[in-house]
């Protein structure tokens, strides 16, 4: 991934027994060209060794203040020299450390002395997790401009089921990439992390605003092996969703098959053609304030698929279409429509085909793209078409797209500007 070559991280490892995942997720990192500096704590080194960092890193693990060998300043010049911090997995304990300003161990004294984006992956048992203090604290390092990945549910070491688990190494990894590319446009940190607190005022948050998205493709069955689909790859509608979540708005997330994780925090529905996506788009629609259509509807689907495989013949084979119902237009036909965002990826005339789909499906705001350049790809150049004419966003990776194109909806809503 060449936008992620020159990326450096400081990996901070808590004691934890999730510790062990920190091996893989260096070890992805690493492959996706993120340069990753250890730094453990004590405890860490009784869950996972700092050899098997230091051989998975290629540097030397950073675990005690007193015996660097940098002038006693690692502290300081660790962060100095990283693009972001990540603690992962991040205790209780660390996290209600990092929540106070405490520095009495290197890992907390440079998370103190950092100059740079701090991304903290908790993991812990479900009771620790909801304990009121947990809570206050996470709620604390969000304040603050901290980015919390996960936690995630499921089985937990100790025994029991619930909050808390550290998100899986690869999906970490998924979001500290991304993390990482979007610094390059946002000039090194999320959203709330590159400005100051001063600036963070004139972010539009969105925070409760219930947004229905649609990503991905769609798949219409032929018979019980082949199907009609298209190039999507779901990428611009799960970044949609990463961005809303970062301004706080609640997300249900309606997706054709994709090979991608959903971004935390969403609430994921997974369909397969677009009856599925219609029906489930139907199911949700009342309790949305904004709907975003950024799926690859397929156009039509097989009117009368088989069930079985269908055998080769000799002669031709005609398949008969029937158009599918244009989910967005319905949406927007609604009596109490919520505010509705359209897609319209088109590989030639691409203002004047944006232009007329928006009238078309009467929606307040429509961004468009060309098909050749957007689908599939990381980075994407969209233009978004209002009611007051064109803006055209310069093109950067599709996460910083969707900030930008969030940040203008956001206006929007705010304004109630919904026809
Ligand atoms: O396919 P088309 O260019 O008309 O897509 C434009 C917008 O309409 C996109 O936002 C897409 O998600 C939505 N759409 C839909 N249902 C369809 C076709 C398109 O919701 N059947």
């Amino acid at each position: 991934m060449e936008q992620t070559q020159a990326k450096r991280i400081v990996l901070g490892i808590t004691g934890g027994i999730a510790a062990y995942k920190a091996a893989e997720l260096a070890r992805l990192l690493i492959k996706q060209g993120v340069e990753v500096q250890v730094a453990m704590t004590g405890a860490a080194g009784h869950f996972i060794t700092a050899t098997t960092m230091q051989a998975l890193s290629g540097k030397p693990v950073l675990m005690n203040q007193w015996d660097d060998s940098s002038n006693g300043m690692a502290h300081i010049n660790l962060s100095r020299a990283a693009d972001a911090i990540v603690i992962a997995p991040a205790t209780a304990d660390f996290i209600a450390k990092l929540a106070h300003g405490l520095a009495d161990d290197l890992l907390s004294a440079l998370c103190l002395a950092r100059n740079c984006p701090l991304l903290v992956a908790p993991a812990m048992n479900r009771q620790m997790w909801e304990n009121a203090a947990t809570q206050r604290n996470i709620a604390q390092l969000i304040a603050d401009g901290v980015t919390i990945l996960g936690p995630a549910s499921g089985a937990q070491a100790c025994g029991e089921e619930g909050m808390g688990r550290m998100v899986e190494a690869e999906e970490l990894a998924a979001e500290i990439v991304a993390f990482l590319q979007s610094n390059k446009s946002l000039n090194g940190g999320s959203l709330s992390l590159a400005l100051s607190p001063g600036e963070r005022g004139q972010i539009q948050r969105m925070d409760g605003v219930k947004i229905l998205i649609t990503a991905g493709p769609t798949y219409e069955a032929i018979d019980a092996v082949r199907g009609i689909t298209n190039r999507s790859s779901g990428k611009m509608g799960y970044a949609v969703a990463q961005a809303a979540l970062e301004l706080g708005a609640e997300v249900t997330l309606i997706s054709g098959p994709t090979a991608l994780n959903k971004p935390h925090g969403a609430r994921g529905v997974d369909v397969t053609s677009a009856a599925e996506m219609f029906a489930a788009v139907k199911q949700q629609v009342a309790a949305c304030d904004i709907f975003i259509g950024v799926a690859a509807v397929a156009d039509y689907r097989v009117a009368q698929t088989s069930e079985q495989k269908i055998k080769r013949g000799d002669s031709n084979m005609t398949l008969e279409l029937a158009p599918n119902p244009d989910i967005l237009a319905y949406v927007a036909s609604l009596k109490n429509p919520p505010f509705c965002v359209g897609f319209a990826a088109e590989s030639e005339n691409l203002r004047e085909h944006a232009k007329a789909k928006r009238k078309a499906k009467k929606i307040p705001l429509l961004a468009a793209n060309l098909a050749q350049q957007a689908i599939g790809a990381d980075d994407n150049e969209l233009i978004l078409f209002d009611d007051a004419g064109e803006h055209v966003l310069p093109r950067s990776d599709k996460l910083s797209q969707a900030r930008e194109l969030l940040q203008h909806l956001a206006q929007l809503y705010r304004q109630g500007n919904k026809r």
